[in-house]
């Protein structure tokens, strides 16, 4: 299913990230809020326990987290972006990294690298990437958490193309979607149109 989280502050932010004037600075710290804002919503449908506390007046109820484990799988390079500002709502959540990068004539993904935590099997996973655009990196990488067994596994994004979502969606049914926002189009380089264009190059300054 896909979640278009329309929230208006991750509207707001998303403008200013899209913005070609964003510093890499502004665009990191956009991004990290953004981020922070959007795990809110991905973990609305968190199982919940109830509890006895001792308040200074007296013995109340309380809901507290049903002991769920998460892993955040960010995708490499863009992925970071978003990890620290998830990890501020999540911080018990434990972190695997997969190296996937698009060859830039083919557009297939290319996997360079995977490190998940060792209980990955006992473990909700979000695989994180600001970027879904031909949703082959995306499908790369939830294959790899599958086949590791992961309890489950939602995909999270800052935008996605109309195609991405198709590729993923087909390729994964049972995968949730969650974006701020859903674009019109990829263009011939494969690039969301409009996008924000290279999210690993406007996150590093490498271009
Ligand atoms: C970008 C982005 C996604 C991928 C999306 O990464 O962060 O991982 O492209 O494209 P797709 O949906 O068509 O696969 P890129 O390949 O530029 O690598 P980088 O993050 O290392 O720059
Ligand atoms: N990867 C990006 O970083 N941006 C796009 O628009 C498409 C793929």
């Amino acid at each position: 299913m896909l979640h278009v989280i329309n929230h208006p502050l991750i509207q707001h932010k998303l403008t200013f990230i899209r913005d070609i004037n964003t510093s890499p600075k502004e665009f990191r710290e956009l991004v990290d809020e953004v981020a922070t804002l959007m795990a809110y919503e991905i973990t609305r449908d968190t199982p919940l326990e109830e509890v006895e506390v001792q308040t200074p007046v007296a013995k109340a109820r309380g809901r507290v987290i049903a002991g769920k484990k998460v892993a955040l799988v960010p995708i490499l390079r863009a992925g970071l972006g978003m990890t620290g500002g998830i990890l501020k709502l999540i911080p018990t959540a434990r972190v695997g990294h997969i190296g996937v990068y698009r060859d830039p004539q083919t557009l297939q993904p290319v996997e360079y690298y995977g490190k998940l935590p060792e209980d990955i099997a006992e473990r909700d996973a979000i695989v994180i990437d600001p970027m879904l655009a031909t949703g082959g990196s995306a499908a790369a990488a939830i294959d790899i958490v599958k086949k590791k067994g992961a309890k489950s596994v939602k995909l999270m994004c800052l935008i996605a193309a109309p195609e991405g979502v198709t590729y993923v969606s087909t390729r994964h049914p049972d995968v949730d979607i969650y974006t701020a926002a859903v674009d019109e189009r990829l263009n011939d380089h494969g690039y969301i149109v409009p996008g924000l264009g290279d999210a690993g190059d406007r996150l590093f300054g490498t271009k």
